[in-house]
């Protein structure tokens, strides 16, 4: 019989092409505590603790789809965002740490925490925008669309398991010109690689991300940025405030979409890696 630390070198020694030393052992770690509640400590106390039969299966499968580049959080359909756990599986895209600094941000910025306001979230994913926002801001009326319905689902459970009240529709935002009410806040985090970006992103993102989540459709890589400055026309109150995630490469192009007699105020901010990453802007 294997003890962990023996199948953890088989980890090392299996991934060495893929991972760093280190970014194994924090993989092996996470999916020991994840999914047998078992701490690294406690293996490097009792270094010859014995991993049963039905646990050597398991972490061999696990093993090879980590050979396969599958990304943890889809192997522990979890990942940890703002503060929360939410489910993940390969019907949405995995949070990213930037879009949790869009909603510091955002939080920051609107911050008169007992005023009411409606907000729209587009392209919900796994709920990660909306659902934080409702944790902190419980005055706030949010709602938010994504065209796949499996997101929704995905958003749904996520929504039901961390107590938040969201309203989730499944839309497409390019045939949408109306919503139910005005609006106070829209934000979105929409897709925006470019095709020609797609040579150089990991196989752990295109092999298992949802394409849709990804890539716009067509050839015009702004289109969603586009089509929501114009749903702001219609949508958003004046004084309402739009926030955006955007890919640093269009940023000139972006900044040349937000016409001056709509909108004031334009603050582009850059994230943690100094990247052009987030856009604000006030409806007049
Ligand atoms: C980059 S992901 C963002 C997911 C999540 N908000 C986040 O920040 O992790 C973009 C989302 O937009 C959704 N989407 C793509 N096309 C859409 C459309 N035409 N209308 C509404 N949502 C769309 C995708 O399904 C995906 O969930």
């Amino acid at each position: 019989m294997l003890n962990f630390k023996e199948i953890r070198a088989k980890y090392l020694n299996d991934l060495k092409e893929i991972y760093t030393d280190n970014e194994t052992i924090t993989l092996f770690n996470s999916i020991i505590k994840h999914f047998y509640n078992i701490d690294s400590t406690e293996i490097s106390l009792d270094p010859k603790k014995k991993v049963t039969n039905s646990q050597l299966l398991f972490l061999v499968d696990i093993l090879k789809d980590l050979k396969n580049n599958k990304p943890l959080q889809y192997i522990t359909n979890s990942v940890f965002f703002y503060n929360n756990n939410f489910y993940v599986d390969e019907s949405v895209l995995i949070p990213r740490p930037e879009t949790e600094e869009l909603i510091e941000w955002l939080l920051n910025k609107e911050n008169l925490a007992f005023h009411e306001k409606n907000i729209l979230d587009i392209g919900t994913g796994c709920g990660c925008i909306p659902i934080s926002l409702k944790l902190v801001r419980k005055k706030w009326h949010i709602s938010s669309i994504d065209i796949s319905e499996n997101a929704i689902k995905v958003a749904k459970l996520n929504s039901s398991n961390l107590c938040s009240e969201v309203n989730f529709f499944c839309k497409d935002i390019m045939k949408l010109n109306k919503w139910i009410q005005p609006l106070d806040i829209i934000i979105s985090n929409p897709p925006y690689l470019s095709k020609n970006e797609k040579k150089n992103i990991k196989p752990n993102v295109t092999d298992y991300e949802p394409s849709i989540a990804l890539f716009p459709p067509g050839n015009d890589p702004l289109i969603f940025y586009k089509k929501i400055i114009n749903f702001c026309k219609k949508n958003l109150k004046s004084q309402g405030v739009l926030y955006l995630e955007i890919n640093p490469i269009f940023v000139e192009s972006l900044k040349l979409l937000f016409d001056s007699t709509l909108f004031k105020n334009l603050e582009i901010k850059k994230d943690f890696n100094s990247k052009n990453r987030f856009v604000r802007a006030v409806k007049n």
